[in-house]
């Protein structure tokens, strides 16, 4: 059933969306513990999910977003949407309420995504800073490739191998070691048949990006550039590392890495 038929009406031919986000909005953020979900924690008087919707509004394609939020939250999520959407966007913005876990998120905004929808980006709104440059890569690889797409840093510091201890048995090369963050990017049929698959597969632990649940189903998965502004939210500390880039933001700094 395409969710959008119902907004076919009059006799113009309306194009559809062709490219799909999933906005995952839904965790607890128990290790911020700040007592609200993540996406829903403010800097400088505005919350995190704002920025998110903000970005992925703006990229100038035909486009759908799914905002998966926690059930308590789907109405400030709504409210914020309505804040954030440019007046003449050409996107569609559905909010659908998330799972326990992170790839259940991701699978209920898959299945609110149009039919029309090939490509499909999975974004933490936990990274409100991402750039539309980032997106537009993403975007850009995965069409041309038809892989799975990730976002990657090289990784700098020296890396060890500890036991449980604390004891450290080896520094590991970090030379073929990345740090990978969102937006993820995917043809749509390879990640939704992945994550259809993905609870039956408990015994390898749980996903925690969309690029292992492809992966374990088989699927290629490549690297474009990531960026240091596409940090995400984690722990308090993160908060002055996003203060940093949201005023870089603001001073128009846009271009740094
Ligand atoms: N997420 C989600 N649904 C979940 C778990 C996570 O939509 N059941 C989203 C979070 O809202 C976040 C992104 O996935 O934008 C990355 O997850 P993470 O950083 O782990 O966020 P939380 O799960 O909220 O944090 P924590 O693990 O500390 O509780
Ligand atoms: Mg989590």
């Amino acid at each position: 059933m395409n969710p959008l038929a119902n907004d076919l009406s009059g006799s113009t031919p309306h194009a559809l969306p062709t490219l799909g986000v999933v906005l995952v909005a839904a965790g607890r953020g128990e290790r911020l513990g700040a007592g609200t979900p993540k996406a829903f924690v403010e800097l400088h008087g505005r919350a995190l999910l704002e920025f998110g919707v903000g970005v992925v509004t703006s990229l100038p394609h035909l486009g759908h977003l799914v905002v998966v939020a926690p059930e308590s939250h789907a109405a400030i999520a709504l409210d914020i949407v309505e804040q954030v959407l440019p007046e003449g966007s050409p996107w569609e913005v559905s909010v659908v309420p998330g799972g326990r876990e992170r790839h259940e998120s991701v699978r209920f905004g898959l299945e609110a995504l149009p039919e029309s929808v090939e490509t499909v980006l999975v974004h933490d709104a936990a990274r409100p800073f991402a750039s539309a440059e980032l997106f537009e890569r993403v975007i850009a690889e995965v069409r041309r490739t038809g892989d799975a797409v990730v976002p990657a840093l090289p990784v700098v510091d020296t890396i060890k191998r500890v036991d449980a201890d604390g004891i450290v048995h080896e520094t590991v090369d970090r030379a073929p070691l990345v740090a990978v963050q969102t937006p993820q990017g995917f043809a749509r049929e390879t990640l939704a048949a992945a994550h259809s698959t993905a609870q039956l597969q408990h015994e390898a632990g749980l996903p925690t990006d969309d690029a292992e649940v492809v992966q374990r189903a088989g699927a290629q998965v490549r690297t474009v550039p990531g960026e240091q502004r596409a940090h995400k939210l984690t722990a308090p500390a993160d908060l002055a590392i996003l203060e940093h880039f949201l005023t870089a933001n603001l001073l128009g700094l846009e271009s740094e890495a």
